[in-house]
């Protein structure tokens, strides 16, 4: 295995999105381009109800995919497509936007703790007016194991490959081939992760802290990766870590962005907003 560098490590900063749910996102530092083919992610939630009670009312989305991944709590989802699913505590709901979607993610808690990851993820232009497609998985699709060294890994896309165990997510069809994995070391523990070679890859700390190629995370951070080399070493601190782990196919091709719409040039953004106001996106 040969490890992959360190390109950069990323903090997510405090933002505000939807209906007003306070969440720390993370931005490339050439604002969408520098992940290829990952655009932003974000990570919402909190001790307290007012942070995300408001929620995500009905907003669209050209271009691109979203993966949302509930940690804790419960959230509804529902699109004009007339998909519903109900996203509780390790369920995810990926959806591929194609050329237009309307959807809502509404809280379906009053109290308590709520924490929820959401990944954006770049669509290769020759797909990004394709038809939309929803996946709803409950935590009980997602394979899970226990490794020797006590680490737990749970792969909602791509394949996870250690000692004689694969386990394979059940995300699948993806255009950028992702992998996508929830890795939990035990503190001092290490865990090499083979990543194709040519694949961007990230590492997330949704808790703890860990040492990634190189790099000390902890949370609320993120190490870069470039595309070079086939492997991901983790090695978790004192504390242990929880992170995640994704690696996909770069696109390189240019990016237009403006709110909820990703496009390859600012006239199919004028073309997205223009559908959208005509009630032609999700026509
Ligand atoms: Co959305």
């Amino acid at each position: 295995m040969r490890l992959k560098s360190l390109d950069r490590v990323l903090t997510a900063t405090p933002a505000s999105d939807g209906g007003g749910v306070k969440l720390y996102r993370i931005l490339g530092p050439d604002g969408m381009r520098g992940l290829d083919p990952f655009l932003m992610l974000d990570d919402f939630g909190s001790e307290s109800a007012e942070d995300y009670i408001a929620g995500f009312p009905p907003h669209p989305h050209r271009g691109f995919e979203t993966v949302t991944y509930m940690l804790e709590g419960r959230m509804l989802h529902e699109d004009h497509l007339g998909n519903r699913g109900l996203l509780s505590s390790g369920g995810v709901q990926w959806m591929t936007a194609g050329r237009g979607v309307v959807h809502s993610e509404m809280p379906q808690q009053e109290s308590g703790r709520m924490r929820g990851l959401q990944l954006w993820i770049n669509l290769p232009a020759a797909d990004k007016m394709r038809d939309p497609a929803y996946r709803h998985l409950p935590a009980e699709d997602i394979p899970e194991a226990t490794l020797a060294n006590g680490s737990r890994v749970k792969v909602v896309a791509g394949e996870f490959v250690h000692d004689d165990r694969r386990l394979r997510g059940p995300a699948r069809g993806i255009a950028t081939d992702p992998l996508y994995l929830d890795l939990e070391l035990p503190a001092g523990e290490r865990l090499d992760v083979p990543v194709h070679a040519g694949y961007r890859a990230l590492v997330y700390a949704i808790e703890g802290g860990a040492e990634v190629c190189g790099a000390s995370i902890d949370r609320r951070r993120m190490a870069v990766l470039g595309t070079e080399g086939d492997g991901v070493a983790l090695s978790a601190g004192p504390d242990g870590a929880r992170l995640l782990l994704l690696a996909a196919r770069p696109l390189n091709e240019p990016i237009a962005h403006y709110g909820p719409f990703v496009m390859n040039s600012r006239r199919e953004i004028l073309e997205a907003v223009a559908d959208y106001e005509a009630g032609r996106l999700v026509a």
